[in-house]
């Protein structure tokens, strides 16, 4: 079965080295039954908006089964389509759609863990200790004279331990299972060869369907050191995290992926300390590229987004693999909000900043200059939905309706990510502003400001200054200019509080970040501008693109 066939033949061997690949997080993306939640029929009804955006691929986070502990991203079946969302046929039938539109699809992985109410969990859960059901998962018994304690001093990147106890079947307490993530998210045990067998299967099914690629869910993860030591609790999560016996998974997966027509990519989701280890999996033989979160939490400061960008060009030149920048993700406070709080000092999880003030005109200009500035950097290009339409993290959800599980395993002290996942605006001028159909009876799942009645898609097409414009007149100018995309750039003078690069031909982005206007290198035309000039001059917390003579 082949559904990507028109594609593979005519384009791009190398597409996806300056592709621009939008985010879908489904459930929040357009809800096409009327039950408050995103769907595959939402997703279906909204494609040639995507394809209009000027996008190259989608990514779709998880869309298998799911109790829904983590948005999907505890999988109770890999080859399966989560109910709420749709089904099998619904999943080729988008994929299909999709192609026809020239667009990609790439899908989400999560090999590192599984959801509890997983099969191979259960069973485990149901064999015992020592059974080879427990040994798809990494299960211990506890220290300390009743066992009472975890087996080690692993966090979870969620809060609290990475261990929970079970309960055993006959009723005694039991053994720990590790959990990097929530007690419902249990992790593989990636030494036993059955893991590894079960997710090149996987990885065939949904490339049998058509999919162009992956996004690796967790993809620092997977191994981890067997021997489970404690660590030093200062951040160094080197025994589960960029293990050296990665590289053979991921060797194994780029020849499965190489194996079928028509160029299907892998990008990892890591978020390493050291851009010149990342940089090891997109050797040749490995992944074909992984986002760069650097990028993301850098704050807004020229001499900072500077070094991060040659830092990123340097280690990826190194392994030849093109860099993907990113912006934002169903991860992290939305740029908006992020640019906008005073005196921002980058993003970090541990300091999401949630609740202090905002001065989102500042937020909104910054992240429409960030735009162009990710835009015309060499390599591919990430955005979230939502970003598109310059939306900003909510950030008054009442506790009651949180469902990211960050927020009770940190004990309300991270109020979570449900603030970047609030379902979008796209028509109409109430809430459920067209998310889900006319006369639908149940609302949206998580609640929609009044607001946002001015930055519905619908709102925003007619209006000649809104982020959804400067996102398509962008992304036009990026599909169809030759020096934009994947190459090289070189840096202009190094002024202060201003970022200046050329790419040849003829092209020059200029980004203001001091709070003076500067003026602009000789140039033909003014290709684009996040914001207006004023008398030739570029504004504070402005980009501008130059055709140069
Ligand atoms: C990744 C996902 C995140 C998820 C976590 C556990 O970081 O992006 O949403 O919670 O993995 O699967
Ligand atoms: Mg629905």
């Amino acid at each position: 079965m082949s559904v990507s066939g028109h594609l593979s033949a005519e384009s791009k061997l190398d597409w996806w080295r300056s592709a621009a690949i939008y985010q879908v997080y489904i459930r929040s993306f357009a809800d096409g039954d009327g039950d408050g939640i995103g769907d595959l029929a939402g997703v279906r009804s909204k494609l040639g908006y995507l394809a209009d955006l000027g996008i190259d691929a989608i990514w779709f986070s998880p869309w298998y089964p799911s109790p829904m502990d983590d948005g999907g991203y505890d999988v109770s079946d890999f080859r399966g389509i989560e109910p709420v969302f749709g089904t099998l046929a619904d999943a080729e039938a988008t994929i299909a759609e999709a192609h026809a539109l020239g667009l990609r699809v790439i899908i989400d992985i999560v090999p590192n863990h599984c959801s509890d109410e997983h099969r191979w969990f259960q069973a485990a859960l149901a064999a015992g200790p020592g059974s080879p059901e427990r040994e798809r998962f990494w299960f211990r018994p506890g220290r300390g004279p009743d066992g009472d304690e975890p087996p080690n001093n692993w966090p979870s990147r969620f809060g609290g331990s990475a261990w929970t106890r079970i309960t055993e079947p006959d009723g005694t307490p039991g053994e720990w299972f590790l959990h990097l993530y929530s007690s419902r998210q249990p992790d593989f045990n990636w030494e036993n060869a059955e893991i590894r067998a079960e997710f090149e299967d996987i990885l065939r099914f949904w490339f049998d369907r058509g999919v162009d690629g992956f996004r690796i869910d967790v993809a620092d993860g997977l191994v981890k050191d067997p021997a489970l030591p404690d660590i030093a609790l200062t951040g160094d999560e080197s025994a589960y995290s960029d293990q050296d016996g990665l590289h053979d998974i991921y060797r194994s997966w780029r020849k499965i992926a190489d194996s079928y027509p028509g160029n299907r990519i892998l990008v990892a989701e890591m978020w390493l300390p050291d851009m010149s280890r990342a940089a090891q999996y997109l050797r040749k033989d490995e992944l074909n590229s992984a986002f760069n979160f650097d990028f993301l939490v850098c704050p807004w400061d020229a001499a900072r987004f500077r070094d991060v960008i040659e830092k990123t060009l340097e280690a990826h030149a190194a392994v030849g693999a093109p860099a993907a920048w990113v912006l934002s993700n169903h991860d992290v406070t939305r740029p908006v909000t992020r640019y906008g709080r005073p005196g921002d000092t980058g993003f970090a999880f541990a300091d999401r900043l949630h609740g202090t003030p905002v001065d989102r005109a500042l937020g909104t200009r910054r992240a429409r200059a960030a735009a162009l500035l990710a835009m015309s950097l060499p390599g591919g290009l990430y955005t979230y939905q939502g970003e598109e339409l310059g939306l900003w993290e909510i950030e008054d959800i009442p506790s009651e309706l949180r469902q990211d599980p960050v927020w009770e395993r940190t004990k309300h002290v991270d109020p979570g990510r449900d603030g970047c996942r609030v379902p979008l605006p796209w028509s109409g001028s109430s809430s459920p502003f067209g998310f889900s159909p006319a006369g639908a009876e149940t609302d949206p799942w998580l609640p929609q400001p009044a607001v946002w009645s001015e930055y519905t898609a619908e709102a925003e097409a007619a209006n000649p200054g809104s982020v959804l414009e400067l996102y398509r007149a962008g992304l036009k100018i990026r599909a169809e200019e030759p020096a934009l995309g994947d190459g090289e750039l070189a840096w202009r003078g190094d002024d202060d509080g201003v970022l200046s690069f050329t790419r040849d031909p003829g092209f020059a982005c200029v980004v203001n970040f001091s709070v003076k206007p500067v003026s602009l290198p000789d140039h033909e035309e003014v290709l684009l501008a996040s914001g207006s000039l004023v008398h030739g001059l570029l504004p504070p917390n402005t980009a501008v693109w130059l055709r140069l003579r």
